[in-house]
């Protein structure tokens, strides 16, 4: 028979518990590593950083590095990319430089366990050719794990590809303002300004067709822009013009001032529409390697090893007023208008910096591409430096599953 508890020892047995529980309770979180739920389909955004920063390393020369995950076959390739069939110099050189960040080692994707780990999931890049450039690497590195993977180009994506295997699809939408904009004619506007022959209306505050119904789709989005924003691409006679709730914005702002309303617009709508549980990126610029002149006065990029850690500030300082300045004058703005948003920043730009010796250059695979479009030391060859963009982005949605 049970022992029967006298009604004078209840009460402190009940006492007993109460204080056990409150003990137990107030120290379980120290003793458990694993979050009290977990995560099922979509997984929470983090915007805690591990202890290292993957940005900040060296590259160095390690002729026993693993063979890239693909070559010149790739499906997914394109052509003025694809280095290895353009025939490029120097490509085993190119892909025998390894990233070592200085506090923590940068592990190579494995695309078989990533793959598994994204099972049912998607991942998404919005933005210009350099995140194409970025994607493009992804998709060859990842088809690796995959020989099912076909091309896929729905929901507006510009390019794209589905992992039936694993039920993942891995897409680039093409925005290269990320805000909505169009070429109006000078005959449609109301006042003629002298040597205008028309201008590109931007709407800083309309999301561009191309990604403004996916943000549900995907589970991890990687933002950029930056590389159209310059007199480069919109001269004197066809600017951009920034409009806001459909009136033009009065008076009326500069590139870089337009830029960072644009980005606050945007940065707001990505706050508001996309799921909180998906994890974000920000790619922050991919810098260019013009020597010599800009792209269209015979600049080149014909160098054979990657630039040395006190020749970058030259290169890339704006206060030396380098054809090159733009990724770090961008960066600055990109920097400062994201601050304290829940989007982790992809900061990819001082590690390629040092990668002048790794853009497709001459090699674009036409005939006349360069005389007429000059050297390709903007985009990037691949295989090659976006292959390393793969390891780290891996690594951070790896942290992020963790920590979420
Ligand atoms: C594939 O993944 C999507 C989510 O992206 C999910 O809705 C769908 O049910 C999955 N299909 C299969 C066959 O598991
Ligand atoms: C570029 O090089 C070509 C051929 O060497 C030369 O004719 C041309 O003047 C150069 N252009 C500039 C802007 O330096």
């Amino acid at each position: 028979m049970p022992p029967k508890l006298s009604s004078s020892l209840l009460p402190s047995v009940i006492f007993l518990s109460l204080v056990f529980l409150f003990i137990y309770s107030t120290f379980l979180p120290f003793f458990t590593n694993n979050p009290p739920s977990a995560p099922t389909k979509k997984f929470l955004a983090s915007s805690s950083s591990s202890s290292c920063n993957l940005f900040d390393g060296n590259w160095v020369l390690d002729r026993t590095k693993p063979k890239p995950f693909y070559d010149d076959s790739c499906p997914f390739h394109r052509n003025a990319w694809n280095c290895l069939k353009n025939k490029r110099d120097n490509m085993e050189t190119i892909n025998s430089w390894k990233w070592v960040p200085k506090d923590c080692s940068l592990e190579r994707i494995d695309p078989w366990r990533f793959l598994g780990l994204m099972r049912n999931r998607n991942i998404g890049f919005v933005g210009d050719s350099l995140n194409e450039n970025f994607l493009v690497s992804f998709l060859c590195v990842l088809s690796a794990a995959d020989s099912g993977a076909k091309k896929w180009k729905k929901k507006g994506a510009w390019r794209g590809a589905y992992f039936p295997h694993y039920n993942v699809t891995v897409a680039y939408h093409r925005a290269v303002l990320l805000a909505k904009y169009k070429w109006m004619p000078k005959e449609s506007l109301v006042s003629d300004q002298g040597g205008l022959k028309g201008i590109y209306r931007v709407d800083v505050d309309v999301p561009a067709d191309e990604w403004i119904g996916i943000t549900d789709f995907y589970d991890v989005l990687v933002f950029n822009t930056g590389h159209w924003w310059g007199y480069d691409k919109f001269p004197e006679e066809t600017p951009l013009v920034f409009y806001r709730h459909g009136q033009p914005i009065s008076p009326p702002l500069g590139l870089l001032d337009g830029l960072q309303v644009v980005l606050e617009n945007m940065l707001q709508y990505i706050e508001k529409k996309v799921p909180k549980n998906t994890i974000k990126f920000w790619r922050l610029q991919s810098p260019r390697h013009f020597y010599g002149g800009e792209w269209n006065q015979n600049g080149s990029c014909l160098l054979d090893r990657p630039l040395e850690e006190d020749q970058l500030n030259l290169w890339f300082e704006p206060s030396n007023n380098g054809v090159n300045k733009d990724a770090r004058t961008l960066n600055y703005l990109i920097k400062e208008t994201l601050e304290g948003r829940d989007i982790q920043l992809l900061d990819l730009t001082h590690l390629s910096e040092f990668r002048a010796d790794a853009h497709p250059a001459i090699w674009l695979g036409k005939k006349d591409a360069v005389s007429v479009w000059g050297q390709d030391c903007l985009h990037w060859c691949l295989p090659g430096v976006p292959d390393t963009w793969v390891d780290i982005l891996v690594q951070l949605i790896y942290n992020s599953l963790e920590t979420g």
